[in-house]
């Protein structure tokens, strides 16, 4: 079942076009990667997909849907891991987690007990009290990732979620996004890192603003 589709997106900014009529589907139970260098428009594709930044052209449908028709409702459907991260650095792992949930409005009860849950998928349950602002750049990392997958949503986009990571946490997170999505999500990861782009069931790379499907095996 198609969860996600992109079509002909076009996002022109400072005059120029960075992304050129990228079209690509994610079904339930799939992982994609959107690969390609620094600057060739990962980030500007999944603040597209995630609805945080509008498109010039085209279009994002959820669940059949234009992303632009669901209004707030989007944000309980799709868990983003962000470059940046945009955690709040005075809450606590825990609270971070606990955010888009209750936007949700999700009973106190079961947020307490997802944020639980997803900290202690990243490795960092015994982290949840500990103010973000006190926490290492790859912890941040993970506790984004808890943010992200908490609930089940039905799409998850992550940026880049491995960059700060060691091997280990690295491949405990792959392992993680890839059980996220057998477990029913549609997830779009933009990554540099090849053991994520190997992880993948579809690859596409950014081309001069388009999107080249490329074989899972090949070189990213
Ligand atoms: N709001 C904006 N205004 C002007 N230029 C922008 C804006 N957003 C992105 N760009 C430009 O678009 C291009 C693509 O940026 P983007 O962040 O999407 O790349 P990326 O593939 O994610 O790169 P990286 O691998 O370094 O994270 C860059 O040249 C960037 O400078
Ligand atoms: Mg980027």
């Amino acid at each position: 079942m198609k969860v996600l589709e992109v079509r002909n997106v076009v996002y022109r900014r400072g005059g120029r076009t960075i992304l050129d009529g990228v079209e690509l589907t994610v079904c339930q139970g799939q992982m994609l990667a959107v690969s390609g260098p620094s600057g060739s428009g990962k980030t500007s594709l999944l603040l597209i997909v995630a609805g945080l930044v509008p498109a010039d052209q085209g279009e994002v449908l959820l669940d059949g849907v234009p992303t632009a028709e669901w209004g707030s409702k989007i944000r309980s459907s799709i868990g983003v891991i962000l470059q940046t991260y945009g955690l709040m650095p005075f809450l606590t792992a825990e609270e971070n987690v606990a955010l888009p949930m209750q936007a949700r409005q999700m009973g106190r009860a079961a947020i307490q007990d997802a944020a639980a849950t997803a900290l202690d998928e990243v490795g960092l349950l015994e982290m949840s009290h500990r103010l973000v602002s006190e926490l290492s750049g790859g912890q941040k990392q993970r506790v984004a990732l808890a943010r992200a997958i908490a609930g089940q949503p039905d799409v998850i986009v992550a940026d880049e979620p491995t960059s700060e990571l060691d091997p280990e946490n690295r491949d405990q997170v792959i392992r993680l996004l890839v059980s996220k999505a057998r477990a029913g999500s549609a997830v779009a990861v933009a990554s540099h890192d090849a053991h994520v782009t190997a992880a993948c069931d579809q690859i596409i790379r950014l081309v001069h603003g388009r999107g080249v499907p490329i074989a899972p095996s090949s070189d990213t």
